[in-house]
This record gives C-alpha cells, sequence and structure tokens, in this order.
C-alpha cells in the first residue's frame, strides 16, 4: 500500500464511522485534517492547506500554539477538574485579564488608548451558546430587580446566538424557529441598524435586555453601524433595560480592538465571549459589570466543567499572548489587506467586515463550489448560504498567506463563475 492508500483508507474509515455513529447534525467535506501550525493543516495524505476558517474562529492563535500547548501539557500532568466549589488555578487571573480587555477604550480603528476603569465580573463557561444562557439569566435577573419583573430580549434580525432553546429563539432567524418549539416565551427580534424598529419594540414595554451581535457572524457578516449601536446604548440607558453584546465570534481581537463593541466607542453591561478566548480549548464566559454581575449569588447558575483547571490555563495562556503578540495592531494591518485583496476578486459586489471578519457578497451563486473546490486548491473556505464566503483565519495569518489565498481563490472563481 502506498501512503496515499493508507492516507485514502484513513478517510474511509473516518467518514464510515461518521456515517454509522455520529448524528448528520453537519454536512461534512471529505477530509480529515491531523496537524495544523498558524494558519496551516494538514490532511491525512500530507497536504497542506492555508486555512481561513480557524476551527471556526477559535484558533486565535493559530493551530496548535507551542505556549498555549505547553501551558495546557504542564496543567495536564498536575490536575484538571475539581469543581467549582473551590479556587481554581489562572481562574482569577484570567478573569482579571478579561475585566480589563473588556474595559479597553479603542479608537475607531481598534487602537488602544485608555480605560473606562469598569470592573468586569466573569461566569466561566463552556460553549458561546452557555454564554448566552448565562447573559440571559443575568439579564432577566436585572429586570426582575429593577424594571418591575420585565423579560423581555429583544434581539436583530439575523442574528445568531446559538443552539441551546433559549439562544434558538434569541437568534432572530425564523429558518431556526421550524423545528423544536416550544421556545421559551419573551424574545422578539428587530431588524438590524433600524433604531425606529428598536424604539417601537423598546415603547411596547415588557423588556429588560437588548442583545446584539456588533458584526453578526452566521447570519451573513453583516455589521452594525456605530451611529446605531451608540443609539442603542442611549435607548437602554433611558429605559434602564441592559445592554447585551455578544462577542462569541467578534471577541479576542477579531475584528481588531479586544472586543468589536469598542470600534464604536460604547460600553455594554453584559458580554458573552467564547471562540478565540482559549485559541480552541473548550471554553466560554459571560461578563457582566459588577451592578449586574453581584445579582447573581450562590444557586442563581453554574455549570461542572466551566472554568475548569485546564481550561482555564488554555484561557489565559491565549489572552497573554494575544496582548504579548501585540495582536490587536496585527490584525488591523492584516486585516485591512485582506478586504483589499477581496475587494479586487472578480464577481465581488461588496466586502462587509471589520479586521479578520470578513464576509464577500458574490454575484454569482457558487459559494458552495467555492468551498468544495477549494479544498483542491489547498484552500479551507466557508460559505453562508449560496453567494457569500466567509473569512475567519487565524489571527496569526501573515499577508503573503493573504496573497496566496487571494491568487488561488481568483482562479477558482473564474473557473466557476
Ligand atoms: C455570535 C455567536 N453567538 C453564539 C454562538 C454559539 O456558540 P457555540 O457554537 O460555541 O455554542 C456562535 C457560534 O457560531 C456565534 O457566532
Amino acid at each position: 500500500m502506498t501512503t496515499t492508500d493508507i492516507a485514502t483508507a484513513q478517510l474511509e474509515q473516518a467518514q464510515a464511522l461518521d456515517d454509522t455513529y455520529i448524528m448528520h447534525t453537519y454536512g461534512r467535506l471529505p477530509v480529515e485534517f491531523v496537524s495544523g501550525h498558524g494558519a496551516q493543516l494538514v490532511d491525512t495524505e500530507g497536504k497542506v492547506y492555508l486555512d481561513f476558517l480557524a476551527g471556526i474562529g477559535c484558533a486565535s492563535l493559530g493551530h496548535a500554539d507551542p505556549v498555549v500547548a505547553h501551558t495546557i501539557k504542564e496543567q495536564l500532568d498536575r490536575v484538571w477538574q475539581v469543581g467549582n466549589y473551590y479556587y481554581v488555578e489562572h481562574r482569577g487571573e484570567l478573569a482579571r485579564a478579561l475585566s480589563d480587555l473588556l474595559s479597553t477604550v479603542t479608537d475607531e480603528a481598534g487602537h488602544a488608548v485608555s480605560s473606562t476603569g469598569t470592573t468586569w465580573k466573569t461566569f466561566f463557561a463552556n460553549s458561546g451558546a452557555e454564554a448566552n444562557e448565562g447573559a440571559l439569566k443575568v439579564a432577566r435577573r436585572w429586570g426582575e430587580r429593577n424594571l418591575g419583573g420585565a423579560s423581555g430580549i429583544i434581539s436583530a434580525r439575523q442574528s445568531f446566538h446559538g443552539r441551546t432553546l433559549a439562544t434558538l429563539a434569541a437568534t432572530g432567524q425564523d429558518v431556526f424557529h421550524q423545528s423544536f418549539g416550544p421556545f421559551p416565551d419573551g424574545f422578539s427580534s428587530v431588524p438590524l441598524n433600524d433604531i425606529e424598529a428598536l424604539e417601537s419594540a423598546v415603547a411596547a414595554g415588557g423588556a429588560c435586555a437588548v442583545m446584539l451581535e456588533c458584526v453578526q457572524g452566521e447570519g451573513g457578516v453583516w455589521p452594525a453601524e456605530t451611529d446605531y449601536l451608540q443609539a442603542v446604548r442611549d435607548l437602554c440607558d433611558q429605559h434602564g433595560l441592559a445592554l447585551v453584546i455578544d462577542e462569541v465570534q467578534t471577541g479576542f481581537f477579531r475584528c481588531g480592538a479586544p472586543f468589536s463593541f469598542q470600534l464604536a466607542g460604547i460600553e455594554p453591561d453584559v458580554v458573552s465571549m467564547a471562540k478565540g478566548i482559549a485559541s480552541g480549548f473548550p471554553m466560554g464566559a459571560v461578563a457582566a459589570r459588577a451592578e449586574l454581575a453581584d445579582l447573581m449569588v450562590p444557586g442563581d447558575h453554574g455549570s461542572t466543567f466551566g472554568g475548569n483547571a485546564l481550561a482555564a490555563a488554555a484561557g489565559l495562556a491565549t489572552v497573554n499572548e494575544l496582548i504579548s503578540r501585540d495582536m490587536g495592531e496585527h490584525v488591523i494591518s492584516t486585516g485591512t489587506h485582506l478586504a483589499q485583496r477581496l475587494a479586487a476578486l472578480p464577481h465581488v459586489t461588496e466586502v462587509r467586515g471589520r479586521g479578520l471578519m470578513r464576509g464577500i457578497q458574490l454575484d454569482v451563486p457558487i459559494a458552495n463550489e467555492l468551498v468544495s473546490e477549494g479544498l483542491g486548491a489547498g484552500l479551507v473556505l466557508n460559505h453562508i448560504g449560496d453567494s457569500i464566503l466567509r473569512f475567519l483565519p487565524p489571527l496569526v495569518v501573515t499577508e503573503e498567506q493573504i496573497d496566496t489565498m487571494a491568487e488561488r481563490l481568483e482562479k477558482l472563481i473564474a473557473r466557476l463563475a
């Protein structure tokens, strides 16, 4: 058997196991990645790919970052899981680092300029959906204590907040509401960037919070406008509502600033996070300003695994590395380069997003084929629907890698359009 035969057999075995033993909740592409480094992935045949998806926005420092890997290995040899009845090494330091990052004030490009001085308190979970569940509970506690029991959550159309029942209810896309009901009550959605629609929804009464992504990721990479976000902040202040920002996809320098809300010069009340927080080690987090966070008391919320020693070690190492490598500056410059290269591609009518979170609108419905044919060209790409490609490379991606991807993609578009 040649090495290619062995690799093919390995992939076929993986496919057979998946077909028989895995729930088919995802359509799968015919490749198994067995190693990675930076923005590169390697498959069973040893073929190298440029990764512009980063494990769906998670491998912020690139694949198998040596510093994070070393930290996890060191922790692995000591203790992994003791439960949240006890103090856990790294957890408090990570929460302090998150508080510092969340209170950063940036300019419109994302460069840090000062601090708000706010103290943020964090609850650690294991995923983005769980982080949002925590955010919803904090928001409803706020409504219970300060707004006469108001419990309504207003989100945006085309948003995505997760796959649990409450986060699906908060997700403003009808396609997710066609099965699995009944969903929890009290959720409604309004069009993004339409402040009058939001004002009417708030005026109708019963809301305790507005929940938004500053750049909608799964919905197709649709940014909220700066003026809109500022007006939403003012509206929430006028009515005493909590402003919940979902930074699951946009956080941890993905958009240049530590968090995308900072690009609009606003400060939310509650922020959910996950994906890039621990370079791909499963972790989620919800942080709230102390005024809201302190309304949560023992027994109100919990998670067996949330913030365990391994995850906290991975998270702290990731956040420290992102800061010490000045990742925000790197994302601002490579993100601009990526946007320019994408805008120059044929059949691209619009480039959306910020930093290294970009989407392109194509005037031909070939996004699906580009993703599958991209594998042949050594590219890991992602599509949303028929005519949007989304780019979420590891934040360490270089300009040269972006150039190579753009050259290969241009040829693919020319062939398939
Ligand atoms: C903005 C946003 N919120 C929440 C989630 C859900 O995160 P998870 O899949 O980790 O539960 C996602 C996932 O893509 C997301 O993009």
